[in-house]
């Protein structure tokens, strides 16, 4: 990397925005591209409305523009072999080629790359016949784990306790996809590793933990996260040092080896027992959304220069640091959301930072709009995130709240307990 870069970000949530924020303080940035990017990226970047389910139109954008990174937000581009694409025509890619990033497109191939480097991770069994049912759900105890094996967008999981909606899930997923995966229940409490990886060098940023049930005390439907806080307490040193030794390390020595290495983030997410023992819940080849949002703003070394030396292979040369701080972001969601989110409604109260001394706080948007009159409005089910960065985690989650609760839009949902179980510890 000689002069500056021009940087393509792809993807359009409140990760991709916090992405933007970061690289917009980066000194080896010249200018920020961002497809199709928000409300949030258009004030920062230049936002281009491209089709990102096509590599060839994402790839043509980059030549055009001269791109000298692209940054991959969401995982169904990489899946789909985007990476392959711009790494075919020598373009730098943040993010994996399709088959790493299978990781993520199929729990059972996660499963078996695990199996194959002893990483703990729960029991499974894959069924193929609604008639093996039975059998299975008395082999595990409720609570029941399924998992289709396909791409959900994280919607593709029910954990449930009760057998009719266990055997539903499963035959469901059988007529749909012909098979289903039923894994055992893990105890304990989650938390995600965010890992910058290369063949060169791993880098483990600052542990977070997502809420992912919509309502406070984690009840509810699972969502895509309603909230995260950074680091997360819970993963101590000791247990950072066994998520490093006993799952991030056997992926790295497996990923560097290969024709075409992994270069980009793998998410942990990992489920942490009574002893202090993590197991893998899930990777995904991506940042996770809203971890995102919490992570970033605690790197103090040049992210552009990061993200670029892990997308060719030279991640080992660079000096990895991070702020003393904690973070804490709160999501703002749609009426109806997960489910069927309401959108069109004007938002308001929304334009408010807060600069404290050292306590900083803003809006990280996601499915905002505006619209023909200039008004911010929801399109989407994750309307926006405050998120607040201060040197304790009460500062920052009391700062994200200050934010948040200032903001008016028509029966909108947020936790009001974001970061309670690093408080009850
Ligand atoms: P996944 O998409 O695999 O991360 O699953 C979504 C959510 O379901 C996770 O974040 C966990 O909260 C929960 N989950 C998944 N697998 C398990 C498991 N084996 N035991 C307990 N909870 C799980
Ligand atoms: N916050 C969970 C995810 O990004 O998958």
């Amino acid at each position: 990397m000689g002069s500056l870069m021009d940087i393509l970000i792809i993807g359009s949530g409140g990760r991709e925005h916090a992405l933007a924020i970061g690289l917009s303080d980066s000194k080896s940035v010249k200018n920020i591209h961002v497809a199709p990017g928000n409300v949030g990226t258009s004030i920062i970047a230049q936002n281009h409305d491209i089709d990102i389910s096509n590599s060839e139109e994402i790839l043509s954008l980059s030549s055009g523009l001269g791109i000298d990174l692209v940054i991959v937000g969401p995982e169904a581009p990489l899946v789909e072999g985007l990476a392959d694409c711009l790494n075919s025509s020598e373009i730098p890619c943040f993010g994996p080629i399709s088959k790493w990033a299978n990781l993520e497109g199929s729990k059972k191939y996660a499963k078996e790359v695990m199996e194959k480097l002893d990483i703990p991770t729960a029991n499974y069994v894959e069924l193929f016949e609604v008639s093996e049912n039975h059998a299975i759900l008395d082999k595990y105890k409720p609570p029941w784990v399924i998992k289709r094996d396909v791409l959900a967008g994280g919607k593709g999981v029910t954990v449930t306790s009760s057998k009719e909606m266990a055997t539903s899930s499963i035959n469901n997923a059988i007529e749909i996809d012909g098979s289903v995966l039923v894994e055992e229940f893990m105890e304990g409490e989650e938390a995600s590793i965010l890992v910058i990886m290369d063949e060169s060098d791993y880098v483990c940023l600052p542990p977070s933990q997502d809420h992912k049930r919509l309502k406070d005390n984690d009840e509810g439907p699972n969502t895509g996260g309603m909230g995260a806080y950074a680091p997360a307490p819970v993963v101590t040193s000791s247990i950072l040092r066994r998520v490093e030794e006993e799952i991030v390390q056997p992926m790295h020595s497996y990923l560097k080896n290969q024709e075409f290495p992994y270069r980009g983030c793998l998410y942990v997410g990992i489920m942490i027992d009574i002893d202090g023992a993590p197991r893998v819940v899930e990777f995904n080849v991506r940042f996770g959304d809203p971890e995102t949002q919490v992570t970033i703003p605690l790197i103090s070394s040049d992210i552009g220069e990061l993200f670029f030396s892990a997308a060719t292979g030279n991640l080992s040369k660079v000096d990895v640091n991070f702020h003393s701080y904690s973070s804490a972001t709160v999501v703002l969601a749609s009426n109806n959301y997960p489910s069927r989110p309401i959108i069109g409604d004007i938002i308001s109260g929304n334009n408010v930072s807060i600069e404290e001394g050292e306590i900083r706080a803003f809006v990280h948007y996601a499915g905002t709009a505006i619209n023909a009159d200039g008004d911010y409005v929801s399109s989407g089910g994750r309307v926006l995130s405050a998120t607040g960065i201060a040197p304790t985690l009460k500062e920052a989650v009391e700062a994200s709240y200050q934010i948040i609760n200032n903001i008016q839009l028509k029966d909108s949902q947020h936790r009001s307990d974001i970061a309670f179980r690093a408080f009850e510890r």
